[in-house]
């Protein structure tokens, strides 16, 4: 039933909806000491129990704001089971981690700091960290009035949140600019829309902004993990591996792909988007034209 109604949910946005995209917005930094605060934070392993762990060694830069492992590292090389997001355009996403149990950028920053398989920080450690070394002292007392632990996360997410990556092909094509895209990555463009990845990946992050299932077609040929996704949060039977549909911007640098990283090539998640999520079969020379669009989603990457 819930196959039938997807199916349908899915031909209706092809045939009728105009796919609706959006142009990644810079956001104005409106105060530039709780931004460099932030960004000092974001980058210093000495907020981990061991002081090797940052938010940089798993959003990293030149990766799309990912890293190129199937799941990340925390301290003494402890493994999750998921695999790094990009931590660049995110203040546009619905949810802050792959189920929806984070939706705010603070908590999630939180979250990273506090678990045993990541950064597994303590508050009272970090603050007397911050306190023992002067420029971050001094920041710290520039921004907040009687600064406590809380603030740690707040500045943190303050930075993260400025983070994007404007000006990708896409968003001048998007602009009007015609010649932005060449005749291939338009074909590509064409093809995306065209076979329906558009009712899934859309919006300002071409995705980010709703959970779907994986595996709506050819279920029982899936190789499932035992994450049940969104399930673990709500409980409810229909969303049983659901997964926030991942934004595609910077796609091409953020290998490797899905929840648990099981996709190395980017090729290899386009043909299986297709068995998988459209019950369809994309032929090489198209899944070719739609990975050319796809990597003009690369957008600036924000200065270091
Ligand atoms: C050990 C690796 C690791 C470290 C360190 C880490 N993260 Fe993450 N981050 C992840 C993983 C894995 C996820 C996805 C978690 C999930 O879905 O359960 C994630 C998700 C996120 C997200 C949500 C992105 C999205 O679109 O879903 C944000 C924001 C984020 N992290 C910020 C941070 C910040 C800020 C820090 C530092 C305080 C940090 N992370 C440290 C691995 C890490
Ligand atoms: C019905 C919704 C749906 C449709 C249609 C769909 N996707 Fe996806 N896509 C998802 C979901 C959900 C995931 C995450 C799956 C997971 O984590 O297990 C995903 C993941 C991806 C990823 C991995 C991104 C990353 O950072 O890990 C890429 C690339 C992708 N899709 C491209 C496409 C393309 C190209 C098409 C069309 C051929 C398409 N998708 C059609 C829902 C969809």
């Amino acid at each position: 039933m819930l196959k039938v109604f997807i199916c349908i949910a899915i031909v209706l946005n092809i045939l009728f909806a105009n796919p609706s995209f959006s142009v990644t917005p810079k956001i104005k930094i409106e105060n530039k000491d709780k931004y460099d605060l932030g960004k000092k934070l974001y980058f210093d392993p000495n907020l981990s129990s061991d002081k090797t762990v940052a938010c940089v060694n798993c959003h990293i830069f030149e990766l799309g704001g990912a890293d190129d492992n199937r799941v990340s590292y925390g301290v003494h090389n402890k493994t999750g089971v998921m695999n790094s997001p990009s931590i660049f355009n995110v203040k546009f996403n619905i949810a802050q981690d792959w189920i929806g149990k984070y939706t705010t950028v603070k908590d999630r920053s939180k979250m990273a700091f506090l678990s045993k398989i990541e950064m597994a920080g303590n508050t009272k450690d970090a603050l007397r960290y911050i306190k023992s070394n002067k420029t971050l002292n001094d920041l710290f007392k520039k921004v907040y009035d009687n600064f406590d632990g809380d603030h740690i996360f707040d500045a943190i997410a303050y930075y993260v949140e400025h983070l994007t990556t404007p000006n990708s092909r896409f968003d001048k094509f998007l602009k009007g600019d015609t010649e932005a895209l060449n005749e291939d990555e338009k074909k590509g463009y064409k093809l995306f829309k065209d076979y329906g990845c558009v009712s899934c990946h859309n919006g300002v992050n071409i995705g980010g902004n709703m959970y779907h299932k994986f595996g709506i077609f050819n279920e029982d040929k899936i190789k499932r993990d035992d994450n049940l996704g969104r399930y673990k949060i709500t409980k409810k039977e229909y969303d049983k591996y659901v997964f926030k549909v991942p934004s595609l911007r910077n796609v091409s640098k953020t290998a490797p792909y899905t929840h648990n990283g099981k996709f190395v090539k980017l090729k290899d998640v386009i043909k299986n988007m297709g068995k998988y999520q459209l019950g369809t079969e994309i032929s090489p020379k198209d899944i070719s034209l739609i990975e050319l669009f796809l990597k003009t989603l690369d957008g600036d990457i924000p200065n270091e």
